[in-house]
């Protein structure tokens, strides 16, 4: 059975967290909001319980998940041969969406770690997920979705995806960002970036200096290796097929993508056009059906919507989604990882 309490994000009841951590503590299975996504969360601690996330969320059990902490003081709990400098970083940049990847003390499990010797931590910038793991204790927790769907932003995703297959869900509103954490590999030198979100590579490199970013990260490079054991496996994808539109000019996008829809609809598909709000009328005016997922000049607000929008494509009566791309500066990095996955690398580009 699951229960669901509704909590205020910015200043939420202590007494609904106090329960919420109880649970954790007694080896149940919370999701939670924090800043990126939601997450389904158990205790660190508890193989038992971390072993059950892996099933309501059908997970690859090589696919490890990030540890949640609180404080600083957690840090050396859960990490090992964390170096100073860095310690004096992320006391800029914690609590907020970056995750870190460093060597595993002896404290965390095998199966806590999936058999690595390197652990994921991030202190999560929500008020939700802050106090519940200073209420209980770090917190393993991948998102709380069904693996391979899009990510959940809100507490009506979760309840979709998992109600009846954990014990709470709190419900916290809206994810403030919308996409996952940026992770970084900083066991090795220089760090590498695994997974671009949020904290953009510009933000990086401006705190830990010379960052890699290689092809995979961008969510190119499919045919390499995976960096890392999780980023072999499909995500973010909704049922239905989705083809994602590239061009390095507006115009040139609009067209593109108002000529592939043409062909679809000539081929007797009912499609479905994910634009912004500068291009979105450009598609309605000619009968195209729309989901307006956010503004080009604030690409957070492309961010935010993107998985709910992912979602609401399987939703509607249509055969094929066609999603625009955005430039690949700041957080569009990470809504063009998120795209190219989407869509299977199925990516059209202008010819200019
Ligand atoms: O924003 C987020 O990061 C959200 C919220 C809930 O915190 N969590 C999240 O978790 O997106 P998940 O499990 O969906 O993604 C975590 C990624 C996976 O791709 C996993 O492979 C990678 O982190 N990861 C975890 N531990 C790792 C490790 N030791 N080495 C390399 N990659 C690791
Ligand atoms: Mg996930």
């Amino acid at each position: 059975m699951t229960l669901l309490l509704k909590v205020d994000a910015l200043n939420p009841d202590r007494e609904v967290i106090r329960r919420a951590a109880d649970v954790i503590l007694k080896g149940g299975l919370v999701a939670f909001p924090t800043e990126t996504v939601y997450g389904l969360g158990a205790s660190t601690y508890n193989d038992e319980a971390i072993r059950r996330i892996y099933v309501v969320k059908n997970r690859p059990m090589d696919n490890p998940s990030i540890i949640h902490i609180s404080s600083l003081n957690q840090l050396h709990e859960v990490a090992e041969d964390v170096p100073e400098e860095l310690e004096e970083k992320l006391k800029i940049v914690w609590p907020g969406p970056l995750t870190i990847i460093l060597r595993k003390s002896s404290r965390i499990s095998a199966v806590a770690s999936c058999g690595l010797n390197t652990v994921a931590v991030r202190m999560p910038a929500h008020p939700v997920a802050l106090t519940l793991i200073s209420e209980s204790t770090p917190i393993s927790a991948p998102s709380a979705n069904i693996s391979g769907k899009p990510s959940p932003t809100r507490a009506e995703h979760v309840i979709r995806d998992l109600w009846g297959k954990i014990d709470l869900i709190i419900d916290g509103g809206e994810s403030f960002f919308g996409v996952e954490s940026t992770i970084i590999d900083y066991t090795r030198k220089p760090p590498v970036l695994y997974r671009p979100g949020p904290f953009t590579v510009e933000e990086l490199r401006r705190i830990f200096g010379e960052v890699k970013v290689p092809e995979q990260a961008l969510g190119l490079g499919q045919f390499k290796e995976a960096l890392a054991p999780g980023m072999k496996y499909r995500h973010y994808a909704p049922d239905k097929p989705l083809i994602l539109t590239e061009c390095g000019e507006l115009d040139g996008l609009v067209k593109l993508t108002l000529d592939l829809a043409t062909d679809e609809v000539k081929k007797g598909k009912k499609v479905v056009v994910l634009c912004s709000s500068e291009t979105c009328g450009s598609y309605a005016k000619v009968g195209f059906r729309i989901i307006e997922v956010g503004s080009r000049l604030n690409l957070y607000t492309v961010a935010k919507n993107l998985f709910h929008s992912l979602r609401l494509i399987d939703s509607m009566d249509v055969d094929l989604a066609i999603a625009e791309g955005y430039p690949e500066v700041g957080v569009g990095l990470a809504v063009m990882n998120r795209l190219r996955k989407a869509s299977g690398y199925k990516m059209v580009k202008c010819t200019a």
